[in-house]
């Protein structure tokens, strides 16, 4: 039956602040083509000083990156938070999920801002905590539950890494994901890894050795999860069935043209993406290992990079003694990652200059206490 307008979930209409969609901005944004934007950011910026730290991932438009403080991966951003008890605001340059993680790290007195409130994750909105907590009451029902360690990827919802630190999980990153299986190995028999099904199914197989039999995926709009009982039972990885939207359309047929077109070239992804494109690159790495890989590697040799585009740009614009090629033209941006721009990152400290809290993210107490939980599990990882 085809769906009424009603029916669908409109961006930017409040409708479901629970996603990562978010909702719309409120603010009076400057035009992004406005001559003065970039003065305006560096005296909004100066004036707030140490009242403020401005974090921002890799995958963010450079006019962003040249405002950030520190610039890392969701896991040294994590880290970065963690450490920070100084700065009133924390300014979270990335989505969603990574804000609330700071959040939840940083003290009650410090307040951490997302410039703009649409900037979620799509692959973190696959999974929900109802869908989660219906999986969870099936491993119940067949005596799995107990000796099941949740593992959830950093992007999740807080209510997701809440539950994994009620049941005895960790977060990880793409950066610790070896590290986060072989603790939960440590102290369960089986995974349930959530919600990226690559990065869970990339790690287990090649970082760990298992064989691609041992996981299972799990989909959450089907019963138990489409699997038969004897599936669950005897599965080592229970993965999630969520992807990210960008690194999930890097295909098999991008590496082969790429290497057909440029001779001796090195290809380099995400383990966010597909097992078989991973399987086949020469080298697999976090966006952390993608930036050393390639400040390392030797003048004159090429690389095709599959990760989010803004990060390859910059790459390829810094290392021009380098050929860095993006490894399929036809994927684009992060559509979330790049609403947070300069007229947005303006707003927000103008605001804040102005004693006016905008973009406030605020992770329900009970959640937080859980999800602080997984979190420092993460952070404490051999
Ligand atoms: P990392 O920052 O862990 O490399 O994750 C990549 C990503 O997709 C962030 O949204
Ligand atoms: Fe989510 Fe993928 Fe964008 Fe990261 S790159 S925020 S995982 S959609």
């Amino acid at each position: 039956m085809p769906m009424a307008l009603s029916d669908l979930l409109m961006l930017g209409q409040g409708k479901d602040l629970g996603s990562e969609r978010g909702v719309s901005c409120t603010g009076e944004l400057p035009h992004p083509s406005e001559p003065g934007l970039v003065e305006r950011a560096r005296v909004a910026r100066a004036a707030l000083g140490n009242r403020a730290l401005v974090l921002g991932h890799h995958y963010q438009r450079d006019e962003v990156i040249e405002f950030a403080d520190i610039t890392g991966d969701s896991f040294k951003l994590a880290q970065a938070a963690a450490a920070q008890s100084e700065a009133e605001y924390i300014i979270f340059c990335g989505v969603h999920f990574m804000a609330e993680s700071a959040d939840i790290l940083t003290s009650s007195a410090q307040k951490v801002i997302l410039p703009d409130l649409a900037a979620g994750c799509s692959m973190a909105d696959m999974a929900t905590a109802q869908q989660v907590n219906d999986c969870w009451k099936v491993l119940e029902e067949f005596g799995v539950a107990q000796s099941t360690i949740p593992v959830t990827y950093m992007n999740s919802s807080a209510a997701i890494k809440s539950f994994t630190g009620k049941n005895g999980g960790t977060v990880c990153t793409s950066s610790n994901a070896k590290r986060a299986m072989s603790w939960a190995f440590e102290q369960g028999e089986k995974i349930l890894f959530l919600p990226d099904q690559h990065l869970g199914r990339n790690t287990a197989v090649l970082s760990l050795g298992l064989a691609l039999e041992d996981c299972v995926l799990w989909n959450p709009w089907k019963p138990q999860g489409g699997l038969t009982r004897e599936e669950i039972i005897n599965a080592k990885v229970i993965l999630w069935r969520g992807h990210c939207s960008v690194h999930g359309r890097f295909t098999v047929e991008s590496v082969a043209e790429v290497r057909k077109r440029i001779p001796g070239v090195q290809v380099l992804v995400h383990p966010e993406c597909q097992h078989e494109v991973v399987s086949i690159a020469d080298v697999v790495g976090s966006t952390e290992m993608i930036i050393r890989t390639i400040e390392a590697a030797p003048k004159g040799s090429a690389w095709a990079i599959g990760t989010e585009l803004n990060l390859v740009q910059r790459l390829a614009k810094d290392h021009p003694d380098k050929t860095i090629a993006f490894l399929d033209k036809d994927v684009c941006y992060c559509s979330t990652m790049n609403r947070i721009d300069l007229p947005h990152l303006v707003w927000v400290m103008e605001s804040l200059l102005a004693d006016h809290l905008v973009n406030h993210i605020k992770v329900d107490q009970e959640v937080a206490t859980y999800s602080k939980i997984a979190l420092e599990r993460m952070l404490a990882l051999p």
